[in-house]
């Protein structure tokens, strides 16, 4: 008889693990260890050439990684999962693994600022060139694809502004040419948004964020094909070496069981503070998926089950007004993570992105008054207070 299929919320304390296969330890064991013994020569040899079983060394497998990879994939709805030592790392070994030189990148018009520093980096080495897009059409789309694009890279909503890319569309036109999807899925995790289900092809994350949820591993996740996973993990993977350590793979087993009930309740204090922030006369714009007069509301309320617990906002005045703002507040932490526990506030144009030239900057909407709120798991009120205060200051 099959295991009963059960809902995300017991997967992601049940997945991937069977206690009996681990001396009925209820929780996954930490297996911290670099190396695992052979019986003998030959059972060495067998493992070696992939004709038995079992791990070898913990830079090509791990018995608490592979839950977690085993894990990830139930969630995320795909095959196979793989995690690595951070999320440039996942990202890394994905675009790796997928391009050669020559090849040509087609991205969001908005990527993490080291994703922009890496895409930077394949062009001047290896002449992988990119281009950004709005991805705002399906014809749009067709026209930027060119006969060596050799995959299209995605955040949505694009970090810091919060614009919103229509996956399904995208992995449409993609689905047809034969080129990959590949999504970064940080800001929603597999709670909010499962892209393989919307016909993208690759899920990365920085499980930094919500899905470590406590602010203390730096770690990454991919999650695709079978095949493709297999072929990351034995060329980009195994021979850069960007692994996850077994004891941060166990946090975040652990930081992953509580990731719905955390999520509901960053989604529940970030939509009341997008309202107290929406109408505060010293705040200029506020980009929230969850605002109705958002230009991309519908294409959020069509692929995420919640805004999520990010909002970004401009600040009436200048980058030291914004600056000031950040020295005033007592309660919220300025830092640049998201999805801790902690409410999390930082400059984009400085901090996260300040290795993006200012006109590219300016292209992607991140101006020098905009801030970036992560909305921790605090009781709202107080956060709402400690924004009131310092806002009261500028
Ligand atoms: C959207 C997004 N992708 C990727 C990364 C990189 O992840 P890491 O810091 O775990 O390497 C970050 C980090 O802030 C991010 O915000």
């Amino acid at each position: 008889m099959g295991k009963k299929k059960t809902r995300f919320e017991t997967e992601v304390i049940h997945s991937g693990y069977q206690p009996d296969e681990h001396q009925d330890s209820l929780v996954p064991p930490l297996y911290q260890t670099s190396t695992f013994t052979f019986g003998s020569a030959e059972q060495g040899e067998k493992r070696f050439a992939g004709q038995e079983e079992g791990f070898i060394y913990s830079r090509l497998g791990n018995p608490t990684v592979k839950i977690l990879e085993d894990r990830i994939a139930v969630l995320e709805q795909g095959e196979a999962g793989l995690a690595f030592s951070s999320g440039m790392a996942a990202v890394s070994a994905v675009l790796v693994a997928l391009t050669k030189s020559g090849d040509h990148i087609l991205c969001s018009q908005g990527v993490y600022g080291c994703t922009f520093g890496l895409l930077e980096l394949l062009k001047e080495k290896y002449a992988i060139n990119h281009d950004f897009s709005l991805m705002d059409s399906m014809e749009a789309i067709e026209q930027e694809i060119l006969p060596n694009t050799a995959c299209i890279y995605i955040e949505t909503p694009i970090n810091p502004t919060m614009k919103l890319v229509d996956l399904e569309m995208v992995a449409s036109v993609a689905n047809k040419k034969g080129i990959p999807v590949v999504i970064d899925n940080t800001f929603c995790s597999p709670y909010l948004q499962t892209p393989l289900t919307l016909g993208c092809d690759v899920v990365i994350h920085s499980a930094t964020k919500y899905i470590c949820g406590h602010g203390d591993v730096i770690a990454g996740l991919v999650v695709g094909k079978k095949d493709f996973i297999k072929q990351v993990s034995r060329t980009t993977q195994k021979d850069i070496g960007g692994i996850i350590s077994p004891f941060d793979a166990w946090l975040l087993l652990r930081g992953l069981k509580t990731l719905p009930v955390r999520l509901d309740r960053h989604c529940e204090n970030a939509l009341k503070l997008f309202n107290f922030m929406k109408r505060h006369p010293k705040i200029d714009k506020v980009y929230f998926p969850g605002d109705p007069e958002h230009p991309d509301y519908s294409i959020a309320a069509k692929q995420m089950k919640q805004p999520g617990g990010l909002i970004s906002f401009t600040i009436k005045g200048t980058k030291e007004t914004a600056q000031q703002f950040m020295d005033q507040l007592q309660l919220i932490k300025i830092a640049v993570s998201l999805g801790d526990a902690e409410t999390l506030i930082q400059h984009p144009a400085t901090m996260t992105h300040a290795v993006v030239p200012e006109e590219e900057r300016r292209k992607m909407g991140i101006t020098n008054t905009l801030l970036r709120l992560s909305v921790g798991l605090e009781a709202w009120e107080d956060i709402q207070e400690d924004l009131e205060q310092a806002l009261e200051k500028i």
